[in-house]
Parts: C-alpha cells; structure tokens; sequence
C-alpha cells in the first residue's frame, strides 16, 4: 500500500504519538529505497541514522554539502560512514549555478539581505536537495516541535506538496534532552561543536555560539528575525 496527500489525517491518528522507531519501521518496510533520511549530521539526525541502520543496514542516508560547513562538521561525516560502515551519499552544488552566484553576489552576499541569503540557499541546498529526491518518495527528517517557532505547527506525517513526497519526522514530540540521552546511551557519534555551545549546526558563515540560556537557534541566521530564520528546505 502507498499513501498519499489523501491519507494524511489518518496516518497522524494512527502514527501521532508513536515511538521514533515505530514510525520508521512501518514507512521504511513499505518503502525500502524510495525512503531516506536526509542528515546534517545534527544530534536528531545522527539519532535516527543510528535508529534506521539498525533497523535496516542499507538504508538510503544522504546530506546536502553545501561546501561551506564547518571543518567539525565534514570530519563527523567520516566519523560515521567509519562508525555504521556506510557511504553516506552527499549532493553538492552544482559548478556552473554556483559560478555565477558567487560572480554576480559575492561570496558571502547573506548578511545583506534575506533575498540574497534565500539565493545562497537555493544553490547550495535547495537544488541538490531537489536532485536527491529523484525516485524517492518519502523524505525522512529530523525536525522537531520545540526547536523553534518556525516549528510547532508541524506534525509526525506530513505532505510535502513542493515536492510531491511523504514527509516523517519521528522526533517531532521530542526534546533536546530525549535526543542527547538518546545519542549517550548509544554511543552515537556526534559534532564536537556542540561541546562547544553550538546546539544547532549549519554552515559555518550563518551558525555562531549561544551564550547560557539563549534559544537552541538564536545562532543560526542570528542577524535575521526568529521567524525568517529557515533555510527553504521546510517552507511548504
Ligand atoms: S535548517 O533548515 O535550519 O537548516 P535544521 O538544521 O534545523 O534545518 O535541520 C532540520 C532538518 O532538515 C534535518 O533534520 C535534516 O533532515 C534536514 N537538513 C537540514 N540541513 C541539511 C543538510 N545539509 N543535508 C541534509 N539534510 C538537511
Ligand atoms: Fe548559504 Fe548560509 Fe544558506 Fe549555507 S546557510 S546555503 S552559507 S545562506
């Protein structure tokens, strides 16, 4: 059985309130390759690589490289193809779009404005992420509720109608302290950065340090107001 935009309600009555790996069992049985996590190797992401790999080993996992992480970031990449023994599959940039990006913008043209910044995303993450869709039909994320404002109106099963998929996000009801307790008792490796008070990691130019008691996101895109802060990866 395949679901569509039609079964929504429904799969939320039923998958709402569920266990992270309950959920992900049932779409990934039904699904096998046409679902996949996609990772920015956040602690919600590395908890459901762990999560879905134990589930099944070949399970699709892939991130988006935008080309400006942090050195942090790329080296926890290897950590965990090394850890699981996996390839995670990796999109970046186009050559040519990027060319002509950073030739007419600059190349750090997303304190400026957010148009310019929303052109700097859809280069680097909006079309290889696009191109990472291609054949799938359910997007796995690690979005959740309480991670921002941006965030609360969101649901465990939800229609992604830009591109036409199913999209999970197991953690959704989760809190921070449930994905670290998660992440310790696994062993699950993690981003050395957030030792370094980074809660939430993106690119490295658009992610700074909180100080004690801030929101887990006042460090991404921090010169914009709270609810511009998205990438376009989840603006329906
Ligand atoms: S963002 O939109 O602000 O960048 P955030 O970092 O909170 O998103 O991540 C939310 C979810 O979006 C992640 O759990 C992941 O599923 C997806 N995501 C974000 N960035 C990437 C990336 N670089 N590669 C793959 N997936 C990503
Ligand atoms: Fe560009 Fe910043 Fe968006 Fe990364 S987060 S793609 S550097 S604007």
């Amino acid at each position: 059985m395949k679901y569509t935009i039609e079964n929504i309600d429904e799969l939320n009555c039923r998958f709402g309130e569920s266990e992270p790996v309950e959920v992900l069992r049932h779409f990934m049985e039904i699904y096998g390759e046409r679902l996949a996590l996609s990772s920015s190797l956040s602690i919600e992401d590395q908890a459901l690589t762990d999560m879905m790999l134990k589930i099944d080993p070949h399970v699709r996992i892939f991130t988006l490289d935008t080309g400006r992480l942090f050195p942090e970031t790329y080296q926890l990449m290897d950590k965990t193809n090394l850890h699981y023994n996996i390839k995670m599959e990796v999109f970046c940039p186009k050559t040519e779009s990027l060319q002509c990006f950073v030739h007419e913008y600059g190349i750090n043209p997303f304190y400026e404005s957010i148009e310019k910044r929303h052109a700097c995303c859809q280069v680097r993450k909006l079309e290889p992420l696009a191109r990472a869709f291609q054949g799938l039909e359910v997007w796995v994320c690690g979005l959740r509720k309480a991670q921002s404002v941006t965030r609360t109106d969101m649901r465990m099963v939800e229609w992604d109608e830009r591109h036409g998929l199913l999209k999970i996000n197991p953690l959704i009801h989760w809190t921070e302290e449930q994905v670290w307790d998660y992440i310790k008792n696994n062993h699950v490796p993690y981003n050395q950065l957030h030792d370094k008070d980074y809660p939430s990691i993106g690119c490295e130019p658009c992610t700074r340090a909180v100080k004690p008691g801030e929101d887990i996101r006042s460090g991404r895109w921090w010169w914009e107001n709270p609810e511009h802060r998205e990438c376009g990866l989840h603006r329906q």
